[in-house]
């Protein structure tokens, strides 16, 4: 793995600066999971938004779209996804609305109780194996008063149900309360988000 920033703030960032890619002329494609996603989290002008595992960055365009004052910065550890997504949202990036990492989540550096929204869709280290210091991690990074979104998609209902208990566990179990569990279907498959909130 071959990792840096693709597009920064002065603010937030230890990591060296690449060049960013050239603009991609392909049409961008935005699934039914990513709209659900970012229409469920009502993300406002002002919000400070840290996406785990963004992907190519479909989320992060549309998060992007919706700030003025606000920022997203969001981070993956495959540096090909993470040149994607820059590629994607060049303008974003440029007009400081977007910054795009290439790191692993846990021990990049973040500013603390910063972000008004986290969120992670379809990211497994929810389900496989998350750690005490990446939940805790998550915590301590949110702003008072800020949210955790985690989207899990799913075949069934059953498997959907199961996933979003089990996430609602693993939240309680890292000091998190769940606010809301959402559902909807998607391209024949079940979407699910739990929303948490750190006990304070
Ligand atoms: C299944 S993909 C989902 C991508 C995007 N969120 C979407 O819904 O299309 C999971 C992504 O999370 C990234 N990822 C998984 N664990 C991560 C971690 N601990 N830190 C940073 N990125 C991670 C992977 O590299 C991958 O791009």
């Amino acid at each position: 793995m071959s990792c840096s920033v693709l597009g920064r703030h002065p603010d937030v960032g230890d990591c060296e600066a690449v060049p960013r890619p050239q603009p991609s002329t392909r049409p961008a494609v935005v699934s039914p999971r990513q709209r659900w996603a970012v229409e469920t989290m009502a993300v406002a002008p002002d919000d400070q938004v840290l996406e785990i595992g963004c992907g190519r960055g479909t989320a992060v365009s549309l998060v992007a779209g919706r700030l003025t004052s606000g920022r997203i910065v969001a981070v993956d550890r495959s540096a090909a996804m993470a040149r994607l997504a820059a590629e994607r949202n060049e303008a974003h990036v440029n007009a400081g609305r977007a910054e795009i990492r290439c790191a692993e989540f846990e021990p990049a550096d973040y500013p603390p109780a910063h972000f008004t929204k986290i969120f992670a869709v379809n990211v497994s280290l929810f389900w496989l194996g998350a750690t005490t210091s990446q939940i805790d991690r998550m915590r301590g990074l949110l702003a008072p008063g800020g949210r955790l979104y985690v989207f899990g998609e799913r075949p069934t209902s059953v498997h959907a149900t199961a996933n979003a208990t089990a996430t609602e566990r693993l939240l309680a179990r890292h000091g998190f309360t769940t606010i809301t569990t959402t559902a909807t279907r998607g391209q024949g498959r079940v979407l699910t988000c739990v929303t948490g909130t750190p006990v304070r």
